[in-house]
């Protein structure tokens, strides 16, 4: 094998493999601007069935195997009454989170409904701001319950005798935050948690309880102490290119010099999770994230809520927000017993993967990126290391090449993710699989487009698409183009028998280190 060589992997097939969560194939719907009226809910659109659901977008979305769903906030959930959103009689309300006013017209029966179109889990978050745990449980009654209780009954006159069978719920949405609203102090948040949860688990034991957290040790510390016993997951957000108040997405380098960020977000939180005494009982879903953070100056003048419109401006998502998405999703599946739910937020509009606009759609590098993780990788994550050169920016280095190693559970199939975060330059990347270099060539999917700041739009859909590649390596190594995602696989490859079964799903649907 050559020595010089830019990144230098190895991956260790005879070592146990963990299977990871394809709930970090998660997505965040939220009632903010277009993403769900004018986005996926557009009754009255030529492109709509009779349901007003966006049948191009339904398509579109299935694409990316979404496998779970978050709705209906975000902040829009911390002052929202579900109660608004079912039945024959709906009324507009005031949405004071981001005071614009909500038709009421898609709610709770529309969403699991939408779900079931698209082929995806419906995962509720409930109002942890002005709500209260009876509202919370109540909730879990109307949707869960098959026919006991006042809330039951009025799903059934609703048109829906089967319950909605809504697996993941959780308790409120950054409630630390002075911008939510009924935002709460620690101790008041541990108390609120741990009772809703304890009413929501009477409701429907079965159902995977997530609750509003952050990687601090001053509030997280409170809630698991309190509510742990109760919990399968924290909930925890992250966006690394701040742009709410000012519009002015960073540059290519400026982003991929962050992509160690949601890492270390990771660490600080198992590092929590730890201090709790829960290690292997509470897992982490990072159920908001997106590089880009949505942009949405305070105010209610009609320029202010104006101005959310430069969310779905297409050139802002280009190459930099693919690059940055694959070490995200490297990150998570490198910390696959920990991580069990991301759901990048938005999924429609705004700073999501698909842009809907009244004629059709655009899919963004994201929505490359999303699909190819969500269709291409088996499914466990091989014990692997990589040690690459540094690509340095602002004072910050991160590796210039970044990668992980998935595999079935017989080691015959072997996927290597190999990400170059080089603006410019191609990176030479040595790997050894099991106790040889890899040789040869292999099929592979590619991502990279013609420019870091590449992106698709109205005019150009297609400028950035994957591309099936064959990928050659010569004595061990191989050349991965500048800012790139590559996918190859590996099959027929012959490995030591390794021990199996160290890793299951736990009996909430949650997860468990077996003893
Ligand atoms: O900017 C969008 C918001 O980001 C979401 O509603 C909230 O949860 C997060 O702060």
């Amino acid at each position: 094998m050559r020595d010089a060589v830019n990144a230098r992997m190895h991956v260790a097939l005879n070592r146990p493999a963990v299977e990871y969560s394809r709930g970090i194939f998660g997505h965040f719907i939220e009632h903010f601007h277009r993403q769900i009226h004018g986005g996926l809910f557009d009754p009255g659109s030529p492109l709509s069935d009779e349901r007003g659901f966006r049948t191009d977008v339904i398509e579109a979305l299935q694409e990316m195997r979404p496998e779970v769903v978050r709705w209906p906030g975000g902040c829009f959930v911390s002052a929202y009454h579900w109660l608004d959103g079912i039945g024959p009689d709906r009324v507009p309300s005031y949405d004071k989170a981001w005071r614009v006013e909500d038709p009421n017209t898609f709610g709770t029966d529309e969403f699991v409904e939408w779900c079931r179109a698209v082929g995806t889990t419906p995962y509720i978050c409930t109002n942890g701001g002005t709500g209260t745990a009876e509202e919370m449980s109540d909730w879990v009654e109307y949707c869960n319950l098959p026919e006991s209780g006042r809330w039951a009954r009025r799903r059934t006159a609703n048109g829906h005798p089967e319950p909605h069978a809504v697996p993941y719920w959780s308790i409120g949405n950054e409630n630390y935050g002075h911008w939510e609203m009924g935002a709460k102090g620690a101790e008041e948040w541990a108390r609120l948690v741990t009772e809703a949860a304890k009413m929501m688990r009477r409701v429907d034991p079965t159902i995977s309880l997530l609750a509003a957290a952050r990687a601090d040790l001053d509030w997280t510390l409170p809630l698991l102490r309190s509510a742990g016993q109760y919990l399968d997951y924290v909930s925890i957000h992250g966006y690394w290119d701040d742009l709410q108040d000012e519009d002015e997405p960073s540059d290519y380098l400026t982003c991929v010099s962050r992509s160690l960020q949601p890492e270390a977000a990771i660490r600080r939180v198992e590092d929590v999770i730890g201090a709790a005494g829960l290690d292997g009982r509470v897992a982490i879903a990072f159920d908001e994230w997106n590089l880009r953070g949505w942009h949405h100056p305070w105010g209610s003048s009609p320029e202010a809520i104006g101005a959310r419109d430069r969310n779905d401006e297409n050139s802002t998502y280009t190459m930099a927000d693919a690059v940055f998405s694959a070490g995200f999703l490297n990150s998570c599946l490198r910390h696959a017993d920990t991580v069990r739910m991301a759901n990048l937020a938005p999924m429609v509009n705004a700073r999501g993967p698909l842009y809907v606009h009244p004629d059709g759609l655009v899919r963004r590098t994201t929505f490359h990126v999303m699909s190819m993780y969500a269709t291409m990788l088996p499914p466990e994550i091989a014990d692997c290391s990589i040690v690459a050169d540094t690509l340095a920016h602002g004072g910050t280095d991160v590796p210039v090449v970044d990668g992980i190693a998935a595999c079935d559970a017989e080691r015959s199939r072997v996927v290597l993710v190999l990400v170059n975060r080089h603006p410019e330059q191609p990176m030479s990347c040595a790997v050894e699989l099991g106790d040889g270099p890899l040789t040869g060539s292999h099929p592979g999917t590619v991502l990279a487009g013609d420019d870091p700041d590449a992106y698709n739009s109205v005019a150009a859909p297609r400028r950035v698409e994957p591309k099936k590649e064959t990928i050659t390596f010569e004595d061990g190594v191989t050349w991965l183009p500048p800012h790139s995602i590559t996918f190859c696989e590996v099959s027929s490859h012959t490995a030591p028998a390794v021990a199996t079964g160290e890793w299951s799903v736990g009996a909430r649907g949650g997860w468990r280190r077996n003893a």
